[in-house]
């Protein structure tokens, strides 16, 4: 008689991902079945003998790990975390938690926790108001950088300093209805530090080093290998954990006055971190999984 497979869930906007392929075939070799839930595609039905829970009765763990819920207009987003937190509703632990995606895919409520719980973040205005954008602008110093509240990959982001350009970019996205989000701009010599936590633990990091100031590896940093100190992996422990991020990419910078947090993303993407470390990312992070589940 052959052995039964476990059921586990991975909770994706896209199971064809390569990251995304490469957990799942880790899960695979330690024997589970991967169920892929897909946020855009759910059909949810009450009062119809909990089949929608039903689905999820065989998973075990009842837990998911979760990589992503998907870009789209900001109702279908809530309507996706609202779909989340109804599968936390019947008891399935997600890995992010739905808190912690609310957290830190938004970057105003990612600024709002780490300068409440005393994380160095710079400067940072956020509001509806064209005027009072505008006015940030001056308050930032002149030089400021714009981005998209839920936006991640570089995507979006808008270096502003020159008033006349500030004030025609400002006008037009307040045709659009844009909540500005606007984040003096801090000298960091085009490197950043990206750091994976995992729970209370630091796993490894990276610098990310470009020709112009924006450092993702998506508009062509390279990746580089870095030596994390103590006070590296606390600050980044730290931040990941006040944003409740159990699973965490922490971008920080070295800015003059230190090191400074730009950001918590809690889907961190790790194909980059992989070439620059010995340490098997998909596994450790399937371990993490397993053992917290
Ligand atoms: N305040 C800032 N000052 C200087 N550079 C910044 C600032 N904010 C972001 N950047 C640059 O832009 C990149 C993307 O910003 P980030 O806030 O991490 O958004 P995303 O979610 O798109 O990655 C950062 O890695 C950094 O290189
Ligand atoms: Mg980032």
């Amino acid at each position: 008689m052959t052995k039964k497979e476990k059921n586990v869930m991975i909770i994706t906007p896209n199971s064809g991902d390569p990251e995304c392929q490469i957990l799942s075939n880790e899960l695979e070799n330690r024997g589970y079945k991967v169920n892929f839930f897909i946020p855009s595609t759910i059909k949810v039905d009450v009062g119809f003998q909990r089949n929608f829970y039903k689905q999820f009765e065989s998973l075990e763990p009842k837990a998911a790990l979760v990589r992503g819920f998907g870009a789209a207009a900001t109702q279908k987003i809530f309507f996706r975390l609202d779909v989340l937190r109804a599968l936390e509703e019947y008891d399935i632990k997600l890995i992010n938690s739905r808190e912690s995606l609310e957290i830190a895919s938004d970057k105003f409520l990612t600024s709002v926790f780490l300068e409440n719980h005393d994380i160095p973040t710079p400067k940072t205005v956020i509001c509806e108001d064209p005027k009072k954008a505008l006015e940030a602008f001056d308050e930032l110093g002149g030089d400021c950088v714009l981005k998209p509240l839920y936006g991640s990959k570089g995507i979006g982001i808008t270096r502003l300093n020159d008033k006349a350009f500030a004030e025609n970019v400002i006008y037009a996205l307040s045709q659009i209805n844009q909540v500005f989000y606007l984040q003096e701009f801090v000298e960091h010599n085009n490197r950043d530090i990206r750091i994976l936590v995992l729970g209370d633990k630091a796993l490894t990091g990276m610098y990310r080093v470009s020709d112009s100031w924006k450092t993702n590896i998506y508009t062509g940093a390279r990746a580089e290998p870095i030596v994390l100190t103590n006070e590296m992996k606390n600050l980044a422990i730290n931040a990941a954990k006040i944003t409740k991020t159990e699973i965490a990419g922490v971008d920080i910078i070295e800015s003059k006055n230190g090191l400074t947090i730009l950001e918590v993303n809690s889907i961190p993407g790790f194909t980059a971190l992989q070439k620059v470390t010995d340490i098997n990312i998909s596994e450790e992070i399937i371990n993490y999984f397993l053992e917290n589940a």
